[in-house]
């Protein structure tokens, strides 16, 4: 159930009106239900209850700190990629021992860190990062605990520019080569190898790739232990995909794919490490936006409203379909009319869909663009200068605006003209 239904002609966020957030925090805006939030960990909880599991949310899809602290109070972990991310999850109050650390390009001051913090494991992704982590661990006098990610060749059926688990990706050290890592980290003495860790993909929208990652996963596993490694944890990534378009099939339930990783890992006495990102924020969020003008183009009646590409690039840059509704419901006899609903920025890039029925909208009318709570507000720019988009926190009948939107004066004062110019 999404939390987002329309009450009495208006659309509510739990039990707010999203009109009186317009109002009070202006458009465009992130809005988020804390109960759905809530409701989607709780739902993949369960999912891998039959496991040894720590659920280490991807901070990376939606990492404002009142979404992170929700989730830790909830208890669930974190799957951080930088230093700043590292820095968000302890400042939410996410325990060190259920941070993993992922990443191609962990910089010399990011491994520091996360040593100093004594996070769960470092994802290593590469022999040089290896030995770095070694060196830095012995001069620190203590021991680095890792899992080798390993990349499997599994294509996952997803998008170009997020599938991560083939060999031609940048991402973890290639399965042929995994036997040889281990062997090199059995000997350092600044490292502790806990097991192996994947991620082959976002928004994976059957189990095929899973269970072949799984399967490969497995295989290592027992080659691994048998050469005398231990072997105590398989990470297995986010990617389960999550439902865009209210019309289509969905993706697999979070249940259907907890029974398939239980089902391919039973018996190993494994600790199974999860990184969901999408699959909790994705549907607990919504773009709030306003219509600024309906035009008639030479070919195309456009929507031009008031979010942009720089605030939710995910049509841009994945073709991504997010699924738009009026704020108001319209009347019954409402017209139904072909629109391409666009941002004012200054590119035809800036086009959030193309020849979309929606009931006809005037200037003013305030609209939503569903599904934007992962992987919006973290990849928003203030490209155009367009101040950075603010994000509203909505609880039962209570919200809070829980990332400003900076004044032009903010965003002025941090740059600066050099006397010589
Ligand atoms: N773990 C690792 C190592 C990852 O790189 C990712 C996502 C995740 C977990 C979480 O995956 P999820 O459960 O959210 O699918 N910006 C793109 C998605 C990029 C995903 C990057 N990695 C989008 O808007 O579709």
């Amino acid at each position: 159930m999404r939390h987002f239904t329309p009450t009495n002609g208006q659309m509510m966020v739990e039990n707010v009106n999203l009109s009186a957030i317009a109002n009070e925090v202006g458009t465009p805006a992130y809005v988020y239900s804390a109960a759905t939030l809530t409701r989607h960990y709780n739902v993949f909880k369960k999912a891998v209850s039959a496991m040894d599991a720590l659920i280490a949310y991807s901070v990376k899809a939606n990492s404002n700190l009142a979404v992170l602290r929700l989730l830790a109070k909830q208890g669930c972990g974190a799957d951080v990629v930088s230093g700043g991310e590292l820095a968000r999850a302890l400042k939410a109050g996410i325990p060190a021992n259920k941070i993993v650390f992922s990443g191609v390009g962990k910089a010399e001051p990011e491994l520091r860190a996360a040593l100093s913090a004594g996070i769960f494991q470092f994802n290593v992704e590469s022999i040089p990062e290896l030995d770095l982590l070694n060196s830095i661990a012995v001069e620190m006098q203590t021991i680095a605990p890792i899992a080798f990610r390993i990349n499997p060749n599994v294509c996952a059926g997803t998008h170009e520019k997020i599938c991560t688990g083939r060999a031609e990706n940048k991402f973890g050290v290639d399965i042929a080569d995994a036997d040889a890592a281990f062997e090199r980290a059995r000997n350092y003495p600044g490292i502790a190898v806990n097991g192996i860790a994947m991620h082959i993909g976002s928004q994976i929208d059957n189990l095929a790739p899973f269970a072949s990652a799984l399967t490969l996963g497995a295989g290592l596993i027992e080659r691994l232990r048998a050469a005398g490694h231990r072997i105590e944890t398989f990470d297995i990534g986010g990617g389960l995909g999550i439902p865009y378009h209210a019309e289509e099939t969905a993706p697999p339930e979070p249940l259907q794919y907890g029974e398939l990783v239980h089902r391919l890992t039973d018996g190993l006495g494994l600790k199974m490490i999860f990184e969901p990102g999408r699959m909790i924020v994705g549907n607990a969020g919504v773009l709030l936006a306003k219509t600024i003008y309906v035009k008639q183009g030479g070919a195309r009646n456009f929507l031009i409203i008031d979010a942009a590409m720089n605030d939710l690039i995910r049509p841009a840059l994945y073709d991504a379909h997010h699924d738009i509704e009026p704020v108001t419901t319209p009347a019954a006899d409402t017209e139904m009319v072909s629109y391409d609903v666009v941002g004012p920025i200054c590119e035809s890039g800036d086009t959030f869909t193309q020849n979309r029925q929606l009931p006809e909208m005037q200037a003013g009318d305030l609209l939503v663009l569903h599904s934007a709570g992962a992987y919006g507000a973290v990849q928003a720019s203030q490209y155009n200068s367009r101040p950075l988009v603010p994000e509203v926190l909505v609880s039962g009948d209570k919200f809070a605006l829980i990332r400003e939107r900076p004044s032009m004066e903010d965003i002025l004062k941090t740059e600066s003209i050099p006397d010589w110019v």
